[in-house]
C-alpha cells in the first residue's frame, strides 16, 4: 500500500464537508462553501497517493476516495489519459470538480424544447487549483475532457450522493438518454485514518 505523503488534506476536506452538510441543506450555500474547500484541497499536489493517480490507455479512471456513511457525499479522483473523453452525461445530483493537475475542458449542454441537446457556450478550461459545480439546478449536463493529448490530468470530484451508484444517463448526438451507473474502477479506499503516522507515541 502506497504512503500517503499528507493524509491530513483529505481528512480535513471530507470533515469540513461533512460539517458543512451538517448545518447546511441549501445547495447554493453548499456549492458555495464547497468550492472554497474543494479549492483549497486542489491548491496543494502533494496528497493524492500514486495509487489512484493511474491512468489507463482504455478509459478514464475514477477511484472513490471517501463515501460519506450516510451517502450524502462522495469524493473521487478521476484520472485522465492522455486526450481522454467522457461522453455527453448528466449527474443528477450537486457535484463539484477541482483540477488537481494538467487541465481539462467542459462543455455544457442544454436541451431545447423539442428535446435535441445543443452545446451551451465555449468549452471550459479548468486549472489546477480551480472549481466548477453542476447541479440539475444550474446545468447538469456537460462533455469533459482531458486538455492534453501528451500527459495525464487530474481532478478531484465532490457529489451530493455516492456517485458511483447514481442512476443518470448518458446521451446519443440525437440527444437520446441512455441509462447509466458509472461504479468506481477501484477495489480499496485509501487509509487516511491512521494517525499514529502523524502523531507518533512519545
Ligand atoms: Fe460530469
Amino acid at each position: 500500500m502506497a504512503h500517503i505523503s499528507n493524509p491530513a488534506r483529505l481528512r480535513g476536506f471530507i470533515g469540513a464537508l461533512a460539517e458543512l452538510l451538517q448545518t447546511q441543506a441549501q445547495e447554493p450555500q453548499v456549492l458555495e462553501r464547497g468550492a472554497q474547500l474543494l479549492s483549497e484541497l486542489v491548491s496543494h499536489d502533494d496528497w493524492l497517493p500514486a495509487e489512484f493517480a493511474q491512468p489507463s490507455p482504455e478509459r478514464y479512471q475514477q477511484y472513490v476516495l471517501h463515501v460519506d456513511s450516510a451517502q450524502r457525499f462522495s469524493v473521487v479522483s478521476f484520472v485522465w489519459g492522455p486526450g481522454q473523453a467522457t461522453p455527453v452525461h448528466d449527474h443528477r445530483v450537486w457535484g463539484l470538480i477541482g483540477m488537481l493537475r494538467g487541465a481539462e475542458d467542459a462543455q455544457a449542454f442544454q436541451r431545447d424544447s423539442s428535446g435535441a441537446l445543443h452545446a451551451l457556450g465555449a468549452p471550459q478550461r479548468l486549472l489546477p487549483g480551480q472549481v466548477e459545480a453542476v447541479s440539475p439546478r444550474i446545468g447538469d449536463i456537460h462533455q469533459v475532457r482531458n486538455a492534453f493529448d501528451d500527459r495525464t490530468s487530474i481532478s478531484i470530484h465532490v457529489y451530493g450522493g455516492n456517485i458511483g451508484a447514481v442512476q443518470r444517463a448518458v446521451y446519443l448526438a440525437d440527444g437520446t438518454e441512455k441509462a447509466f451507473i458509472s461504479g468506481y474502477s477501484n477495489a480499496h479506499l485509501p487509509n487516511i485514518w491512521d494517525l499514529s503516522k502523524e502523531n507518533p507515541a512519545p
